[in-house]
């Protein structure tokens, strides 16, 4: 059998063309099936993931870790019931931030004691619901949460496991929205506290402090700041004997970074390499919590074109449409996928068929009403018509996790490939479903 032909939009070989001279030449393929006929049968804006991509990725990060390893699947990152179960699968466990997000693993009938739960500012209700589900450990940020801790530790009647972040204020080199160990973010407790933090904690007869945990932030590309926060928490842990009592764990956050279509990704062995030899010297246990990593580069946004226009200026040179820029317009939409507009984030897009020869440099926008709803800005792409289908590569994390009803759009399908099969993981919301929880009131 000939090899695939290799699409390099994406960071993932399970999107690929089709062998030239066979059906669906040159058209876009997830694993064995044309992303052609998912569009036709589910309808667009469609979320399509492949399973074997995820597979991969789930398996790379354990070859990389070792079995000792916790890996914690970042939710927020996609948290679609069957891909929770599909990363189950592999042994992983997950890191909360809401008690949301803890809800949905009750509802997939997945285990908890692989739990993580993170972020700055937990509820009473989430921390109940959380020592109800035994977790791992919560990872805590914020100081006046001990006290919420110690009272759930008391009426459960046993000590709760924590994980104090840390703010190392490490540089991550990431876009300034999604960096998040600097002293200037709202995130951890920076070093200079820490001391009289994990004093309290040890005071404290309902917890205890299973470990530290970091997260810099996300799309991190390179090792260095990985090693350059470990090593800063290392030095906290030897600067008294009480810093290290009963440590266990080591919890490296998340933020492994994907390509994008330029660049490389975070090569993962090298982290564990760097990292592994120190934690193990300390008898630590890594814990890490990849999100995008995971399913990032396992899902596309397939949209389809409904025109193109351009903005002509006075004195603007004339091109098609009418001169300055040329627009794109496609039915996905900010709603559907708010990265580019939230992040300025570049996603790769290339046309679902074979690319025609022609090229033009567009703005691909959708039909919500604001200026930031854009796909992409002066992009070089293959001309498209009304009608065509693009796709938007790198989607697969924080694009239906983070989709909206902005502009009483409905949220898109989504649909998991494997091999030949394809099947519906979420269904397009329902304009019933938009309006349901309103409560239209008599003004008479
Ligand atoms: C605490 C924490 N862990 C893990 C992640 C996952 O990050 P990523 O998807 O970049 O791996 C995030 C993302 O915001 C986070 O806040």
């Amino acid at each position: 059998m000939s090899s695939p032909v290799p699409c390099p939009e994406s960071g993932t070989a399970a999107f690929h063309r089709g062998l030239p001279g066979a059906a669906g030449a040159g058209e876009l393929w997830c694993e064995g099936t044309r992303v052609a006929a998912l569009a036709e049968r589910f309808g667009t804006p469609l979320y399509v993931y492949s399973g074997r991509a995820i597979d991969e990725r789930a398996e790379r990060l354990r070859r990389a870790f070792g079995a000792d390893a916790t890996i914690c699947y970042a939710v927020k990152a996609n948290s679609n019931l069957t891909l929770l179960r599909r990363l189950a699968g592999h042994g992983l466990g997950f890191d909360v931030v809401s008690g949301g997000e803890l809800q949905r693993l009750a509802i997939a009938g997945l285990a908890t004691d692989h739990v993580v739960f993170a972020g700055v500012a937990k509820e009473p209700w989430e921390i109940a619901a959380a020592v109800a589900a035994d977790i791992l450990f919560f990872n805590v940020e914020s100081e006046h949460e001990l006290a919420l801790l110690a009272a759930a530790g008391a009426t459960a009647g046993r000590r709760l496991r924590v994980a104090l972040r840390l703010n190392p204020d490490v540089e991550a080199g990431t876009h300034a929205y999604i960096t998040t160990g600097k002293k200037q973010n709202k995130f951890g407790i920076g070093l200079g506290r820490a001391a009289d933090v994990v004093r309290r904690i040890v005071a404290e007869p309902w917890l205890e402090l299973a470990g530290y945990h970091v997260h810099l932030g996300s799309q991190l590309r390179s090792v260095a700041p990985y090693v350059d926060a470990f090593e800063r928490v290392a030095a906290f842990a030897d600067a008294d004997p009480a810093h290290r009592e009963g440590v266990t764990h080591y919890d490296l956050g998340g933020g492994f970074g994907i390509s994008y279509g330029e660049g490389d990704e975070l090569d993962v062995a090298a982290v564990a390499e760097a990292l592994l030899p120190r934690l193990s010297a300390r008898g630590w246990r890594p814990v890490l919590e990849p999100g995008r990593y995971l399913v990032g580069d396992a899902g596309v946004l397939v949209t389809r074109v409904l025109g193109t226009k351009g903005q002509s200026q006075p004195g603007s040179p004339a091109a098609a449409g009418g001169g300055g820029t040329e627009f794109v317009l496609v039915d996905a939409a900010m709603n559907d996928l708010v990265r580019p507009a939230l992040y300025q984030a570049e996603h790769p897009i290339a046309p679902v068929a074979a690319p025609r020869a022609e090229r033009r440099t567009v703005d691909v926008v959708g039909p919500v009403c604001e200026t930031g709803d854009f796909l992409a800005r002066g992009r070089q792409l293959p001309a498209t018509v009304a009608g065509d289908l693009l796709a938007v590569f790198a989607a697969g994390a924080y694009g239906a996790s983070m989709a909206s009803n902005y502009n009483s759009r409905r949220r898109p399908a989504e649909v998991l490939v494997d091999g030949d099969r394809a099947r519906l993981v979420r269904r397009r919301e329902t304009f019933e479903q938009l309006t349901a929880n309103e409560v239209e009131i008599d003004e008479s």
